[in-house]
């Protein structure tokens, strides 16, 4: 794993966005995984610019969401198909049909699920997943005490996840207390992982992510079993890292790392 502490939220999101270009830029048909919530707005902001002054395109490029509330209709303004939209989708030119997300109101979601994952099997598997982190250190909504091999499925919100996405509801009443999610063992098959993380309420479950066992009790930890996962977090996030020297260190030493 690779972890890089940036002085600022804009840094970081600048840094990360050029990570996810060049995925699209280097891979003919590049395909996303890509996260909702407050984290990677100023991602999708940058990514845009690029896209706008740049000319980034995302027209042969494939998405898949994370996950979705179960009840809420796609238009509903706190859908994550609504979220999608409005801050990544409709300023990019990615062709409708290549985004894909769980359905909120499928009458089956066992074989909705399924399908999910069939669809990103035959789009030939995820080359970067975005990932952001909860306080409670889920990734997707993979809450504490999920199965670190869990596939896309429905699954129970823990109620500190409702309090923390309550902020987007007129009331916390109104927080799904369902999700279709990725599974952990979905998320650990992509080919690159890219897990940001800002402010000081992220900082315990990044340090147990990052420097803790791995356990269901912080999913996120999963990552540690995966060959390709970049931290991209800013410096609140990283202030309960017992080895945040080591890291700037290696970051500091990177262009004299020998090549092979
Ligand atoms: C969203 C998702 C969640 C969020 C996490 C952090 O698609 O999968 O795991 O990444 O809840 O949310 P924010 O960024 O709002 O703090």
């Amino acid at each position: 794993m690779e972890v890089f502490i940036k002085p600022t939220y804009e840094e970081m999101c600048k840094v990360a966005a050029k990570l996810i270009a060049d995925v699209v830029n280097t891979k003919s048909h590049a395909v996303l995984g890509l996260a909702t919530g407050s984290t990677p707005l100023g991602i999708y902001r940058e990514l845009a610019r690029m896209h706008r002054e740049e000319g980034l395109d995302f027209e042969h490029v494939t998405t898949f969401n994370l996950d979705e509330y179960a009840g809420l209709p796609s238009d509903h303004p706190q859908s994550y198909h609504h979220f999608m939209h409005e801050n990544f989708f409709k300023h990019i030119n990615i062709p409708k049909q290549n985004t894909f997300i769980p359905s909120g109101t499928t009458n089956n979601y066992r074989a909705f699920c399924q399908w999910y994952e069939q669809q990103i099997k035959d789009c030939g598997g995820i080359d970067l997943q975005l990932l952001g982190i909860g306080s409670d250190g889920h990734i997707g909504f993979n809450e504490p005490a999920s199965s670190l091999n869990s596939r896309t499925r429905l699954k129970t919100l823990a109620e500190s996840t409702i309090n923390d996405n309550a902020r987007f509801f007129e009331n916390r009443d109104e927080v799904p207390i369902y999700a279709i999610t990725m599974g952990v063992g979905t998320i650990l098959e992509a080919r690159q992982i890219l897990l940001v993380a800002n402010g000081k309420n992220k900082a315990r479950a990044i340090a147990d992510a990052i420097e803790g066992p791995v356990t269901c009790m912080n999913t996120a930890s999963a990552l540690q079993l995966h060959p390709s996962t970049i931290y991209m977090i800013d410096t609140e996030a990283a202030s309960c890292l017992t080895m945040r020297e080591y890291y700037d260190w290696v970051q500091a030493k990177k262009p004299d790392v020998p090549q092979a």
